[in-house]
């Protein structure tokens, strides 16, 4: 009765506005309070309902760090993109704002960076107010329906309002379609060793880099990557930046490419290449693949332009094009990661990227020692918390075999290994609950640990909901994965699966509160 009144009263309000769409049968049908849904994640970033895939425009202005993400506003499937925004002060809590960037006549809204044009390059701000301008790929779908090549071309928008309001830039695009198909994803940053601005672009098969004195006018300075690296899939979603080791005064820089298909585990993932960067040019002599995060849900992450001390900040989109239109959410699909701040460390000689979550998330839970759990050569003990779900597990690893176990009333578990003898850790969430919505979701999921240290190695899980993060040694490796259990996870089991007794040092678990107010 409650609902077809709501339903009503939308379809008047609505109805009588001209340009505005339809409300969808979901607006009025959902019974649960917005974020209180099954499977929603409670301390990760979601949209309020709808489709939403990459993070795009991360940029930090006046004190806020700004997401814009790749959304369809009209369905929980991909469709005509827009850039969705929110924006938070603390990287906990997040306020959602209106759609950024809608579609026109140069087609959709695809993935693409933002900057805050200081110097006023462009002319489209001033020094005193500059403008805020975000760099995209517009996708012409009725060029691709036609069966053409050049439907994937560059444009800009702008805001003078810190992000509030945008106008699209009047003489897109900025730079046009050279004959190739996959186009796309800018990453725009201030090059300091150019004194200029550079555009990451991918090309399909390859890297291409950008130079421009004011955003609109571009110049194509050199590729990248044709004969290097994972070639399984599309490159997508570029990004490239340095880090200086404190004590010798080396620069080294990472770039990173998504790919899709042609992950360590299926579907989408993010590789990094650590070289050198002369300002135009990117060289790497770097021989295996790296992944930024082995799990198969964290895809097309980008980092922040502009961030206040100058870390790199970093967010993921926590799905895989394999599955992510099919998991079984009915008023949003998918989460970003939590934000992650990256470092460059040597490890055994190889620069070798850490991530970990970012301060205020590192830090929950650090005025609690945890306590000490010794377990014979085979046996397991078993903790109960009704707050498994959403919180934070941390402890030191001997470095011995273990498994962890997340389990609930139903007997559903999710199950982290950590195997020295074969030095991988893995995922298995085929028996986590919801698996049967797409035939992949059910495969274990591994990642190497070979070069982590042999023991006390601090490990930190993350669960909220319906994903899982973990943290191996300070984030040298890091795994990320959905699963949609049917019933809370009550039961922490662990297993020493070694030869010997072993001690897990500081055992603790950290409850985590939602972030979502009454939305
Ligand atoms: C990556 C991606 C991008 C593209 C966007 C479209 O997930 O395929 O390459 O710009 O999604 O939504």
């Amino acid at each position: 009765m409650r609902n077809s009144a709501i339903f009503l009263f939308l379809f008047l309000v609505l109805g009588s506005c001209k340009n505005s769409s339809t409300p969808t049968e979901s607006m009025a049908t959902y019974e649960t309070p917005l974020y209180q849904e099954p499977h929603r994640p409670q301390y990760h970033f979601t949209p309020r309902e709808k489709w939403m895939n990459d993070p795009n425009g991360l940029v930090y202005y006046k004190g806020v760090y700004h997401l814009f993400y790749q959304y369809y506003p009209e369905d929980i499937v991909w469709g005509p993109m827009h850039w969705g925004h929110a924006t938070s002060t603390d990287l906990v809590h997040w306020e959602h704002k209106p759609i950024a960037l809608f579609p026109d006549q140069h087609g959709y809204i695809f993935s693409g960076s933002a900057v805050v044009d200081f110097e006023n390059t462009s002319g489209l701000g001033t020094k005193e107010n500059p403008a805020m301008i975000a760099i995209f790929t517009y996708h012409l779908m009725e060029g691709e329906k036609a069966g053409k090549t050049d439907y994937q071309t560059q444009g800009i928008a702008y805001s003078l309002d810190g992000g509030d309001s945008w106008e699209m830039y009047a003489e897109n695009p900025v730079i046009g379609n050279p004959g190739i198909k996959d186009f796309r994803d800018p990453k725009v940053f201030w090059n300091e060793k150019t004194n200029a601005w550079s555009m990451l672009l991918v090309a399909g098969d390859h890297l291409q880099i950008w130079g421009s004195n004011n955003l609109i006018d571009w110049e194509k300075q050199s590729e990248f990557g044709k004969n290097q690296g994972a070639h399984g899939g599309v490159w997508e979603c570029p990004d490239l930046f340095s880090f200086t080791d404190q004590a010798t005064g080396t620069e080294k820089w990472v770039l990173f490419i998504s790919i899709n298909p042609g992950a360590p585990n299926g579907g989408s993932g993010t590789q990094y290449f650590v070289g050198d960067f002369d300002g135009k040019t990117f060289v790497s002599d770097q021989k295996e693949d790296q992944w930024v995060d082995w799990g198969t849900d964290n895809y097309a992450g980008v980092t922040y332009n502009h961030t206040p001390d100058g870390s790199r900040l970093f967010i993921g989109w926590m799905s895989n094009w394999l599955y992510a239109q099919n998991t079984p959410t009915e008023r949003w699909r998918s989460a970003m990661t939590l934000p992650r701040i990256l470092s460059l460390k040597d490890v055994q000689g190889v620069p070798t990227l850490f991530s970990t979550p970012a301060p205020a998330w590192n830090a929950l839970g650090n005025d609690n020692e945890g306590k000490d759990v010794s377990i014979a050569a085979g046996q397991s003990v078993v903790t109960y918390s009704e707050d498994l779900n959403q919180s934070k597990i941390d402890f030191i690893w001997d470095g011995s075999a273990m498994s962890l176990s997340f389990v609930n009333q139903k007997q559903e578990h999710l199950n982290i290994h950590l195997d020295p003898e074969n030095q991988q850790m893995s995922i298995d969430r085929s028996a986590s609950g919801l698996v049967d919505f797409q035939e992949d979701f059910k495969t274990i999921q591994t990642g190497p640990i070979g070069d982590l240290p042999h023991t006390d190695i601090p490990v930190t899980i993350f669960l909220d909901q319906s994903s899982v993060e973990i943290f191996m040694n300070n984030g040298q490796k890091v795994m990320t994965a959905q699963f949609f259990n049917n019933l809370t996870f009550n039961q922490l089991k662990i297993e020493n699966k070694g030869p010997e007794k072993c001690t897990y040092k500081g055992l603790k678990i950290t409850p985590i509160q939602s972030i979502w107010g009454a939305e």
